[in-house]
């Protein structure tokens, strides 16, 4: 059976007139707003936390001389800053507000923040909070599934990076556990 293109553009064009104050959500939008905006607040604090985290361990390697392993911390924590403003940007498009409250960062936030001892305690730490993001923004991604295709392909994109930051972070343990 052919597929049919649902509604003809007349309906279209009438819906799209209809609560402009709404801006990019329009009648159209299937996935479950409120249910949306929340799951976004919690990734904005978990990126929040690891930016905290990671700025932490910068600091703290680059004061025992372990440069090379303190410019990855500031580079993780640069790009976790860059989903943070992705994911507000997104949650204001959706008409709601982005929660940057200090209140309540760390219970709204899958991730933790962990100082760690060690060097190769922070890296530990880190590479924990990067799988939990993992997992975590897979699972908001499961759960959009077609109904918000923007707010799935953001989080596509973000998870990928965190990805990229668990290996970059498991082959930096790897090497220390050599040495
Ligand atoms: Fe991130
Ligand atoms: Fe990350």
């Amino acid at each position: 059976m052919a597929k049919e293109f649902l509604s003809d553009i007349k309906t279209i064009r009438a819906r799209a007139r209809k609560h402009i104050e709404k801006g990019a959500v329009t009648e159209g939008y299937r996935a479950d707003r409120d249910t949306v905006v929340r799951l976004l607040n919690e990734a904005l604090a978990t990126e929040i936390v690891c930016v905290l985290r990671y700025k932490r361990h910068y600091f703290m390697a680059n004061g025992i001389n372990a440069t090379a392993v303190a410019q990855e911390f500031l580079q993780h924590a640069n790009e976790e800053q860059g989903h943070a403003d992705e994911i507000a940007a997104r949650v204001v498009q959706l008409g709601g507000e982005p929660n940057f409250s200090p209140e309540g960062l760390l219970t709204r936030s899958h991730a933790e923040y962990v100082e760690g001892e060690s060097l190769v305690g922070m890296i530990k730490e880190d590479l924990v909070a990067e799988r939990i993001a993992i997992d975590s923004y897979g699972e908001m991604i499961r759960y959009l599934g077609n109904d918000d295709p923007t707010s799935r392909r953001m989080l596509e994109g973000i998870l990928a990076m965190e990805e990229e930051h668990a290996e970059d972070l498991a082959s930096l343990l790897a090497t220390m556990d050599a040495a």
